[in-house]
């Protein structure tokens, strides 16, 4: 059972559900509390293990780029005035030097063509893959709960959730196998099913250990759901070669990409940090 070293971030996406905020900002910036979103990806990649992170970006996201490299007038600054505590906190949050490595997608073709641009980056190794939007807070980072059951099974390896039956046209939907209440085996996936033909109400969530095959599938895959060449699809065909575990992760998971998801997770979030609780809890009752 191989470790998973490498993950992969897609992260071309326009953002069209959080517009106006994201016209120049990548989605992946919005903070969520004091922090940008992609911060929490990164930090749960490297939980799990992870020491290469890939950024499949496209244009107009150079600033999250930006956010992993050292900013020498701000640092300087820092220094200067003493404000030490800032300036080791930006320090702790800089990765060891050529370890993020970036592509462009070059076209919005699909979740799956932007994976697939990722394969000379990945190689021939199992790797992750996180989707920035989907916030995932847990005790044990999802990704980290992902390669211990690819540590325990092989296999392909995605987190699993229980949505209400209306939602199922957002998400890839299986159809369950095998089930032990946290692990299922996976029979086949559905991109987007509408309620009424969705084989369960289980949903892909943004984390994903996949092994090099899907991008031999990826390779040749036609457009599918919306016209766009999908993960989903490719993982499909790779069933029948690979077992796929889905895993019912411990956690709350919010969905960054949409206005309620992301204010839920700010307030989730800043209502665990002792410096901001207190006084947001009584900003709050002004509001309930
Ligand atoms: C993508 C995947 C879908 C998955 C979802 C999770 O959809 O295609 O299978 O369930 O992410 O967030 P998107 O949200 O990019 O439309």
């Amino acid at each position: 059972m191989t470790r998973i070293r490498k993950v992969v971030f897609p992260v071309a996406g326009l953002g069209t559900r959080m517009l106006p905020a994201t016209k120049v900002l990548p989605k992946e910036m919005l903070p969520v509390v004091d922090r940008p979103l992609v911060e929490y990806a990164v930090e749960e990649a490297a939980a799990a293990g992870c020491e290469v992170f890939v950024f499949v970006t496209g244009r107009g996201k150079t600033l999250v780029e930006d956010h992993f490299d050292r900013a020498f007038e701000l640092f300087e600054t820092l220094a200067r005035k003493g404000k030490t505590r800032e300036l080791s906190a930006l320090e702790r949050a800089l990765p060891p030097a050529g370890t993020f490595v970036y592509t462009r997608q070059q076209a919005p073709l699909g979740l799956g063509h932007a994976v697939w641009c990722a394969r000379h980056l990945v190689g021939d190794e199992p790797f992750g893959v996180i989707l920035v939007d989907d916030l995932v807070h847990a005790r044990t980072p999802c990704l980290a709960q992902l390669a211990a059951v690819h540590a325990e099974r092989g296999g392909n390896v995605v987190a699993v959730e229980e949505v209400p039956r209306e939602h199922t046209a957002r998400y890839g939907i299986l159809d369950p196998g095998a089930d032990d209440g946290r692990v299922v085996e996976v029979r086949a996936f559905v991109e987007k099913p509408k309620p009424e033909e969705a084989p369960s109400r289980l949903a892909v969530i943004g984390r994903y250990i996949l092994s090099p095959r899907i991008f031999t599938i990826l390779e040749d895959l036609p457009p599918g759901a919306g016209g766009e060449i999908q993960l989903t699809d490719a993982m499909t065909r790779l069933l029948a070669e690979e077992a796929f575990h889905g895993v019912r992760f411990e956690g709350r998971r919010f969905d960054c990409g949409d206005r309620i998801g992301y204010l839920e997770a700010n307030l989730a979030l800043a209502m665990e940090r002792p410096d901001i609780a207190a006084r947001l809890h009584a900003a709050l009752r002004h509001y309930v």
